[in-house]
């Protein structure tokens, strides 16, 4: 498990660290790890890599809430964040196995389990937030991705939302073109598409937990990352890293997993009734985030981070199209979600 200094200080977050540790997180949980309580209540742990200000948390409050109102109490839902449950790639491990029931999740996390998660995670891809957000409310065209993984991993995808779109920061100056980017080590998340992404970029990649990047940065291991202004922020990386640069290069989903044997413990009825709440669940997501990057920015902006719009988007698009055509090439379930990419891009083509 691992715990960030910035994110999990003081007794709160040791308290609710040794709770989560020993499996006692919320009245309703068990200590014979059934996850059932004395009330005979089912309580799901929810993983988390953020902050409790997230709206990713509030909409996991918000799943337990009503999952508690449809199942007349049977079932609910304790929200675990700052990483205290682990780094996302730990903790999905924990969700194959059973051991945590739902997580939050950034996209090229799953490419490790089914490579075609690559193709919303591929640079340039979506022309708007609009764009994606029609490809992620497309239940029928995601369907058959979504349970991919269930036979092989024990995981199945609730929903997909909108989680910004990243940019480059760093702690040294604006990055305009690519050749700002020789030599800087850049943090990506840990997939193969995100390493050689930022590779074509021009930099250096250095894949790490979220829970790391902070003090990674403060003491200069890392010169950079890349994410949306939300993250940036609210992990304070920005007073060590204030160079926020708008590369645009990804538009990555966040995803709702599930662990499938949990799923599959519960009566059909309860199962259609988790099923029913998950659009409202995305929808307050979606919206929750657009707010919260605008609060993210000026927050940024009081703290003395300076925002760079001048980059040379076309050449970062150049050097990363190769990385485009190589995923998808030859592979016609990548070349269907691609289709259903450009169709929406097409109806909400960029601003
Ligand atoms: C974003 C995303 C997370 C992801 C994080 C990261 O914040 O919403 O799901 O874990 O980036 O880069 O690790």
């Amino acid at each position: 498990m691992k715990l960030s200094k910035v994110i999990l200080t003081g007794a709160v977050g040791l308290v609710s660290l040794s709770l989560a540790a020993c499996g006692g997180g919320s009245s309703g949980d068990s200590s014979d790890g059934s996850g059932k309580g004395s009330s005979g209540q089912t309580v799901f742990k929810l993983a988390f890599n953020q902050t409790a200000d997230h709206p990713q948390y509030e909409a996991g409050v918000a799943l337990g809430k009503k999952l508690e109102e449809v199942t007349d109490g049977r079932y609910s839902v304790k929200v675990y964040p700052n990483e205290q449950l682990g780094g996302q790639a730990d903790v999905i491990q924990n969700l194959s196995n059973g051991t945590v029931e739902l997580m939050w999740v950034g996209a090229p996390v799953l490419e490790g389990f089914n490579s075609d998660f690559i193709v919303f995670n591929l640079p340039y891809m979506f022309d708007s937030t609009e764009a994606q957000g029609a490809v992620l409310s497309n239940t029928e065209a995601l369907e058959s991705l979504y349970h991919s993984i269930e036979d092989s991993k024990g995981i199945t995808v609730l929903t997909g939302v909108n989680a910004g779109t990243r940019n480059i920061y760093n702690s040294k100056h604006p990055v305009v073109t690519p050749a700002d980017l020789q030599g800087m080590k850049i943090r990506v998340q840990q997939s193969d598409s995100q390493v050689a992404m930022i590779e074509a970029m021009g930099a250096i990649a250095s894949p790490m937990n979220q829970g790391d990047v902070y003090s990674a940065l403060q003491t200069g291991v890392l010169d950079g990352a890349e994410n949306n202004e939300v993250t940036w922020d609210a992990l304070k990386q920005d007073e060590v890293a204030k160079y926020y640069s708008y590369t645009k290069h990804l538009m990555l989903p966040d995803y709702l997993l599930m662990s499938t044997k949990a799923l599959n413990k519960m009566s059909e009825e309860d199962q259609a009734a988790l099923l029913g709440l998950i659009p409202e669940i995305q929808q307050i997501a979606n919206e929750g985030f657009a707010a919260f990057t605008q609060s993210s920015i000026e927050h940024a902006t009081s703290i003395g981070a300076e925002f760079n719009d001048n980059v040379d988007i076309e050449a970062f698009k150049t050097l990363t199209q190769p990385l485009v055509d190589s995923a998808l090439s030859g592979n016609d379930t990548r070349q269907a979600l691609y289709q259903v990419v450009q169709e929406a891009n097409a109806a909400y083509p960029a601003k």
